[in-house]
């Protein structure tokens, strides 16, 4: 998710690129970049974040421009990776939000023609494909060039000839605003709405041709109209797209990461997941190293692995691998860390390399340092996650590490076809729920009341009575313990109180008559009960206070929707309690220090 911008009009186009720039790096900051149209393209770009950019402009008082800030998918943060680019010519640019899939092919093709490409990235194809077809009509050659691309984009053409921007959306946001004499194209709203608050939202396989003084929009070759909306919100709330905090936003933006996440692994024609990792054949175990939220969903991935793989896996968090004497034979050594700059992680990945292992990162930062320490890297595609407490980038790792197990599945081909299958409802079964979130907001208002909060699960879900204690923990500032079920009688029963309210994870499982025993004794120590049960289940109701209801999934899968019922829990909890809920007390998004 990076964000792109472009400008047309009677200001001069600098201030206002950088200006929208800063207002969309909650989108991607690791590099940026601006083009001014000139007697040349002025092109100024650098892994810098837009502040730092803004410093090395020299004065320019061209009224058209495009701008970008970015979040790295293909090709790592650098002055040449950075937006935008360019054809060969230099009269082209291009800057762009999306994933180019054909990307491979289209430059190989391009290559044979004669095109010289300077950078890694997926997007660079654009400008060269436009140079291609380009015979003095901007909107002409761009029309050309969709018809080649597959994957998502939203991009911003210009061409040093001509004094106006040609703009293109497929499944990635674009809008534009309209003002005075002036148009502002963005991939979103606030980056607009210092200029206006009428904007236009462009369509997918709209195309749309911007001067100065008009807006004429295409689709399929075709003039459409596409109707102005005024934007009610203040600039924060932009940011937020209307929602209140980044965690809330980002925890709706689920459905769309677990699609982004499994989309390019999983085989449109067979019941195949490539991750395009090779399978050690003399690989005696897998070693999954992790801290926090990220050390949770390695937790749930050795469930997964195991049961599909048969490889024996363990899991150690990565600060105490640093001072144990874990033994590594001819052990694999997977990574797991959101943010890739994690120091217990990096250090546990340094001494894993040291040992001889061959060693995996999965991230969702490309360029950050653990890819660079890595022998193999897979990144999970969350986009920027604002909130300090970590929500779609817990749910992507969950994909990634189920699209392990299924890649290296020694399971038959119906079984990996039907959990092929399963794994592409999620997206629909979240959204289900999401749909549902008042209901659990009304729950939030009972567990607000608590200073302590006990979470239970059992086997696949006992890792998320762990995720959802932490996430309770992190943002609402009751002290929550993730439990075992079965391990409550051996000790933590001695808490147990009409006080401290019980969250039971009763997953349709192998464990389930055993969670309803652990209920009744719960109950029996007159705690309340809160559980989280699959829809349909009418039995739970009878031994517990409250069911959170979720949508019907394949056990292997319900790690998915029970964590997203437990950060709705934890997220109406903390506002309901006011507290700072995407800037905790105490932490930070990255824990750089040991
Ligand atoms: C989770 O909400 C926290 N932000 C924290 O536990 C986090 O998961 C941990 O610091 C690991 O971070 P990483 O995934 O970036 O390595």
């Amino acid at each position: 998710m990076c964000g792109i911008v472009g400008y047309v009009g009677k200001r001069q186009a600098q201030p206002v690129l950088v200006n929208c720039l800063k207002r969309l790096e909650y989108r991607g900051y690791d590099s940026c970049g601006i083009a001014l149209l000139g007697k040349n393209l002025e092109i100024y770009k650098d892994a810098v974040r837009i502040e730092s950019l803004e410093k090395s402009l020299r004065p320019n008082s061209s009224h058209t421009g495009i701008g970008h800030t970015r979040w790295a998918t293909h090709g790592k943060p650098s002055q040449i990776n950075a937006h935008p680019h360019t054809d060969c010519s230099g009269k082209i640019a291009v800057v762009h939000n999306g994933v180019i899939e054909n990307y491979l092919q289209l430059k190989e093709q391009l290559t044979k023609e004669g095109h010289t490409f300077r950078s890694d990235t997926d997007t660079e194809v654009i400008p060269h494909l436009i140079e291609k077809y380009y015979q003095g009509n901007l909107e002409q050659a761009v029309s050309r060039a969709i018809v080649d691309i597959t994957g998502s984009y939203a991009f911003v053409a210009m061409h040093a000839d001509w004094r106006g921007l040609v703009v293109a959306r497929n499944e990635s946001p674009l809008v534009l605003g309209v003002g005075d004499k002036e148009y502002i194209v963005a991939s979103d709203v606030p980056a607009v709405l210092d200029y206006t608050d009428r904007v236009i939202y462009l369509e997918d396989g709209d195309i749309g041709v911007i001067t100065e003084n008009a807006l004429r929009c295409t689709s399929n070759g075709k003039q459409v109209e596409r109707t102005e909306h005024r934007i009610p919100w203040s600039m924060e709330e932009a940011q937020k797209a209307g929602h209140e905090h980044f965690m809330i936003k980002e925890i709706h933006e689920q459905p769309r990461v677990i699609r982004n996440t499994y989309k390019g692994y999983i085989s449109a024609l067979e019941p195949v997941v490539n991750l395009g990792i090779a399978k050690n054949t003399d690989l005696s175990d897998i070693l999954i190293l992790a801290c926090g939220t990220s050390y949770y969903a390695s937790l749930v991935g050795k469930h997964v692995i195991q049961s599909l793989s048969q490889i024996p896996v363990r899991v150690e968090i990565a600060s105490e691998f640093n001072y144990s004497d874990t033994v590594l034979g001819k052990t694999w050594v997977v990574v797991v860390t959101q943010s890739g700059e994690t120091a217990d992680s990096l250090r546990a990945l340094k001494k894993a390399k040291e040992s001889g292992c061959r060693t995996l990162v999965i991230t969702n930062v490309v360029g950050s340092t653990a890819t660079r320490i890595a022998d193999e890297t897979l990144y999970i595609t969350a986009g920027p996650e604002i909130c300090v407490a970590a929500t779609k980038s817990f749910i992507a790792q969950l994909i990634m590490l189920y699209l392990l197990a299924l890649a290296w599945s020694s399971a038959g081909v119906r079984s990996r076809a039907g959990l092929i299958t399963e794994l592409r409802q999620l997206p629909n079964k979240v959204q289900e729920l999401l749909d549902r979130e008042e209901e659990i907001a009304e729950q939030a208002k009972y567990l607000a009341r608590y200073e302590n909060v006990f979470f239970v699960g059992r086997g696949i879900n006992f890792p998320i009575a762990l995720e959802g204690a932490l996430k309770l923990k992190e943002i609402s500032y009751i002290h929550a313990e993730g439990y075992p079920a079965g391990e409550l009688k051996h000790g933590p029963f001695a808490l147990l109180t009409p006080d401290t309210p019980v969250v039971a994870l009763a997953a349709r499982d192998n464990t389930y008559e055993t969670i309803l025993a652990n209920i009744k004794e719960i109950k029996a120590r007159e705690s309340p009960v809160i559980a989280i049960a699959e829809e349909g289940d009418d039995e739970i109701d009878k031994y517990v206070d409250f069911v959170i209801r979720v949508p019907r999934v394949d056990p292997v899968f319900s790690p998915v929707v029970n964590a997203v019922a437990l950060q709705l829990l934890a997220y109406y909890t903390a506002r309901e309690r006011g507290c700072p809920i995407d800037t905790p007390r105490n932490l930070a998004k990255s824990v750089t220090v040991e």
